[in-house]
């Protein structure tokens, strides 16, 4: 499998026939329990929370889609993210990309602070601020690449290289690009972490997070935490993404023509300022979107004049939903500083750049004239 090439893997990897009955679709198992075939011995699994045949597949399939060495669906990103900083022990310190998810904040400053871990934001745009705020009881850098809503890029490669010299592992956040645009592994990272809720299920219909580790004891730790703290995918979202995953490969493909097209709709629009994608020239790094990047993705933001003039945009859309995520077939707009960010402070936001004014797209896979005949209406409503 691993010499296939990505679009042949989004449909093959851990999507074999069934062995038992030729299905050429992995099999739902709506079993909480199994038949032990005697004391102590099974046929591998003995309960879903430990281990699910269809979740093992999906796992394959994330693990081979991303490079690595085994793959862990959770419930949600977000428990996805609790079971890596899961990995902490108290008087570790953690640094973490200063623009990330708001949700990844709000569990950073409200629960896992509570461990007794130190937390640390950073710009991880600026590999000289890295270096220097690395201490000797740093143990993870987590990055988030594309940056949320603002579109700042971290070199995976540098970043990693800065950390494995002074011992420090690496985990990025993959879901504003999916695996199909960007390998941090391959690039030099440790883990990668996903919100399988947006590319990989791709159909707004399920809530998943999984990790990718490209180590044994990576293995060792997610598989205890998913064991142990247990929020792991229910069987049923796994084979809503692995099904979702089947057709990665050629979304991915219109969602980025589309997404293209609409930020360069969007960057000559005179109510329209700070046009935010990595595949616009005028991106500050548009040379390292086109290193590290196999694409440039369908997620966007720009400011209009200011909070009303967002509101009257998403007002007026009529494609697009005003609706919070992402990576779905439908094209979303959302005002970043209610929606994702309003659980950060006002503070907060000021030192992210987050204005009132800012509103983030996600690019579905509607014709793309109809999606800019849409941007058109509702601009000329602000
Ligand atoms: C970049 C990123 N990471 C993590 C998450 C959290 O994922 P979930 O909503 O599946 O818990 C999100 C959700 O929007 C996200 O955008």
């Amino acid at each position: 499998m691993a010499d296939y090439k990505y679009s042949t893997l989004a449909v093959h990897a851990g999507q074999s026939p069934d062995p038992q009955t030729g299905a050429v679709n992995v099999p739902l198992y709506l079993s909480s329990t199994f038949e032990l075939t005697g004391i102590g011995t099974d046929r591998g699994w003995d309960y879903s929370r430990a281990g699910n045949p269809t979740r093992d597949k999906l796992e394959e399939a994330l693990a081979a889609l991303e490079g690595g060495t085994s793959g862990h669906a959770f419930t949600s990103g977000m428990a996805a993210i609790s079971a890596l900083f899961a990995m902490l022990r108290a008087g570790d310190h953690l640094l973490c990309s200063k623009d990330v998810y708001a949700g990844t904040v709000r569990l950073l400053d409200q629960i896992v602070s509570g461990y007794g871990i130190e937390i640390e934001y950073v710009d991880t745009s600026n590999l000289a601020a890295v270096e220097a705020a690395i201490k000797p009881n740093t143990k993870l850098i987590h990055i988030e690449t594309p940056s949320n809503p603002l579109m700042v890029l971290t070199d995976i490669a540098a970043v990693s290289a800065i950390a494995h010299a002074k011992g420090v592992e690496v985990s990025v956040d993959n879901t504003f690009l999916s695996p199909a645009l960007q390998s941090p592994l391959a690039l030099g990272a440790d883990i990668v972490m996903h919100s399988t809720t947006k590319y990989l299920n791709g159909h707004s219909d399920g809530l998943g997070g999984a990790l990718i580790g490209s180590k044994p004891e990576h293995k060792e730790r997610f598989l205890l935490v998913q064991k142990a703290a247990g929020g792991v995918m229910s069987p049923f979202e796994c084979f809503l993404v692995l099904r979702g995953i089947r057709t990665l490969a050629v979304r991915i493909r219109q969602h980025e023509e589309n997404g293209l097209a609409i930020a360069t709709y969007l960057a000559q629009h005179p109510k329209v300022s700070k046009v935010a994608y990595p595949g616009l020239k005028s991106h500050p790094q548009y040379a390292l979107a086109v290193r590290q990047q196999k694409g440039f993705g369908s997620m966007m933001s720009f400011e209009v004049s200011g909070r009303e003039a967002a509101g009257r945009f998403l007002k007026a859309i009529k494609i697009f939903v005003s609706a919070e995520s992402l990576g779905g077939v439908e094209s979303l707009a959302s005002h970043s500083a209610t929606t994702t960010h309003a659980s950060v402070t006002q503070e907060q936001r000021d030192a992210m750049g987050i204005t009132d004014g800012r509103i983030r797209l996600s690019i579905g896979i509607e014709d793309k004239e109809d999606l800019i005949a849409d941007l058109e209406q509702a601009l000329a409503a602000v």
